[in-house]
């Protein structure tokens, strides 16, 4: 309920809203202000609330009087500031430190008051539903989450790593926020590349055309994929055959379709190891040949709209502002010269059939999209985007998100790839990060010298810092910048990394054992939260500043897509919870080991391994001496 919700930067947007509302539209305070100039009413954007920009500035600023001050006519920006302190005062007893602050030019500075602080912790710490009193959305969405989307029998690459961890954590925290997130994985099952693969099954492995092929063994897929390709490219009669062979796949033949299902279910087991072994779920596969059915329809709207045009035997939209190098208009091709249809056209099927309903062919409805994929591909959605808009497709309510990243680069910068120079099977770079953490805890295990085998226990452990130490290394990364991929790094105890994050919970949950007495070793009883948190120390008065924040952090990764930001946030959280730690006898931490751990919830998310991974397993990765509370 709304009563035992966090006060975050939102809801001091819609008090300050409601104060400029108040005394420049409604004009029910005392004095009004020298000129009344019509203006709409104030909206939360109005507001110009920020964070502040320096914690001694307090937690939140409002910088409205700067612009409005002129517009109403007052003297300086310094008099409409204090105005709008004396009617937003009131408001924010019992949470703002009053009076409050007119600083520099005419900010107003708002400090979070310590009764609130202790408030607020509790709250958090006390919230049964687990959503530690984060407020749910007032504004629920349907969002649809298009990411992962690699191509059948061809290999999983890096790229399709970024898309698959940051898509699945942007769904999240889209879910926890309350909206209606439906994960789509586009794969890339339907296409040229299928003529080839089909009739190279033909003649090597004929089994996969009879209707009942669950059982054939096709093999490493991407090796059949090479011997197809090296086919087609030397093998003239192949090549033609291939061409006609996607005609007949597209004209629903039935060989040729259930050869086609065979690759995509091959494709799909090996898929589907990676997405457990990275815990993604949900995620609900509705390919390129889904659409299929709707191109054609989609390439004549857009003919009689007069948006597709003929060009060069092919069939092309024309977008202003996009030009090739040499300044000819770039065309964005619906329909190849062959009669076959190009990635965009999908794409805008794809779009039409997710924002629109239409209760014959089964639309989503939704009113948000976003697109998980490498920056390389901003251009198609941007021409994707204004082709649809532009043919009525997209309701204005509706909004379409291309969330780009960049590169996986190897540590010398170039492009990732083994010593040979080929692709990193993901496979294999999950099992290295596994390899080294263990190998790390090994060397941790002082006390059993010699000893060369990880327990089970042990393994597991292994297994969460290792494929945690990948997820994180992405998520902690600003996703548009290329990032080198290094497992020193990301595996390293020390900076914004998975172990160390994982560090920091184990070693709270070894408070929590250790101040109530718990022996086992295996689980750990929360204490019922404390009924008043004393903040008396100034490290734990920051400890709970930066707590309390949450709401704010989530939703603007709600909002901007940057899962960076939650990745700092709980660094620096665990910063200042170290600080605590170094500064106050452990007895007095108790009551903020509680919250604290709540806020860790999230590292539940990127912990990826089996539940069974016990926090006080995790010690082992620490260094025993450095383990001491
Ligand atoms: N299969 C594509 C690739 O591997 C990604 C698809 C992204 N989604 C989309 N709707 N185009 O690059």
């Amino acid at each position: 309920s709304s009563s035992s919700s966090l006060v975050g930067i939102n809801t001091i947007r819609a008090l300050l809203a409601d104060t400029l509302n108040e005394i420049f539209i409604d004009n029910n305070s005392e004095q009004s202000p020298p000129s009344t100039t019509p203006h709409q009413r104030y909206t939360l954007r109005d507001a110009m609330v920020t964070p502040a920009t320096k914690p001694e500035f307090g937690d939140y600023q409002c910088n409205a009087a700067m612009s409005l001050s002129k517009k109403l006519g007052y003297k300086n920006p310094r008099e409409c500031a204090q105005q709008i302190v004396n009617a937003l005062q009131p408001k924010l007893d019992g949470i703002m430190e009053l009076p409050l602050e007119v600083a520099g030019p005419g900010f107003i500075n708002l400090k979070l008051d310590c009764a609130y602080l202790s408030k607020a912790l509790g709250e958090m710490a006390a919230d049964s539903a687990g959503r530690l009193a984060v407020p749910l959305t007032d504004n629920k969405k349907k969002v649809v989450v298009d990411f992962s989307s690699p191509n059948i029998a061809k290999e999983m690459h890096v790229g399709h790593l970024r898309s698959t961890i940051i898509g699945d954590t942007l769904s999240n925290v889209l879910t926890f926020a309350g909206h209606d997130v439906l994960r789509l994985n586009h794969v890339g099952d339907w296409g040229t590349q299928f003529g080839m693969l089909v009739e190279h099954l033909r003649d090597e492995y004929p089994e996969a055309l009879l209707n009942n092929n669950q059982d054939v063994d096709l093999g490493d897929l991407v090796t059949l994929y090479k011997a197809a390709k090296k086919r087609f490219d030397v093998d003239e009669e192949f090549k033609v055959r291939a061409r006609e062979g996607v005609v007949k796949l597209q004209a629903g033949d039935a060989e040729s379709l259930a050869a086609w299902e065979s690759l995509c279910r091959a494709s799909r087991v090996e898929y589907q190891k990676i997405y457990d072994r990275l815990n993604i779920v949900g995620l609900h596969e509705r390919g390129e040949s889904f659409y299929n059915p709707f191109l054609e329809g989609v390439v004549t709207e857009l003919q009689n709209l007069g948006l597709a045009v003929e060009s060069e035997g092919a069939t092309a939209v024309f977008l202003e502002g996009y030009a090739n190098r040499d300044g000819s208009p770039l065309p964005m091709l619906v329909r190849k010269s062959d009669g076959g249809f190009n990635y965009a056209t999908t794409d805008l099927a794809a779009v039409r059939h997710r924002v629109q309903f239409d209760p014959n062919e089964g639309g989503e409805k939704a009113d948000r999209v976003l697109y998980v994929t490498d920056a390389g591909q901003s251009q198609h959605f941007e021409m994707v985007f204004a082709a649809a808009k532009k043919a009525g497709f997209v309701p204005d309510t509706v909004s379409l998100e291309h969330v780009p990243f960049g590169l996986v680069q190897g540590e010398d910068g170039k492009k990732f790839a083994t010593r040979s120079g080929d692709t990193v099977k993901l496979k294999d770079l999950l099992d290295e990060a596994v390899r080294i953490a263990g190998e790390d805890i090994k060397s941790r295990m002082a006390d059993h010298p010699g000893e060369s085998e990880l327990t089970d226990a042990l393994s597991d452990v292994a297994k969460t810092v290792g494929i945690g130490a990948v997820k994180y290394a992405d998520l902690s990364m600003n996703r548009e910048s290329n990032y080198k991929f290094s497992y020193g790094r990301m595996l390293s105890l020390n900076g914004n990394t998975a172990p160390y994050m994982l560090y920091a919970y184990a070693r709270i949950c070894g408070i929590v054992r250790k101040a109530t007495g718990q022996s086992e070793e295996n689980k750990i009883i929360w204490p019922e939260a404390a009924s008043t948190i004393l903040i008396t120390h100034d490290s734990e008065k920051q400890l709970v500043r930066n707590l309390v924040k949450l709401p704010d952090i989530l939703s603007e990764v709600e909002m901007e897509l940057y899962p960076n930001r939650l990745c700092d946030y709980l660094f620096e959280t665990s910063q200042k919870f170290n600080q605590v730690i170094m500064k106050l006898p452990s007895v007095a931490i108790l009551a903020l080991t509680a919250g604290t751990a709540a806020a860790f919830a999230p590292v539940a998310q990127i912990r990826s391994s089996s539940s069974s991974t016990s926090s006080s397993h995790l010690r082992a990765v620490s260094k025993k001496d450095s383990y001491q509370i």
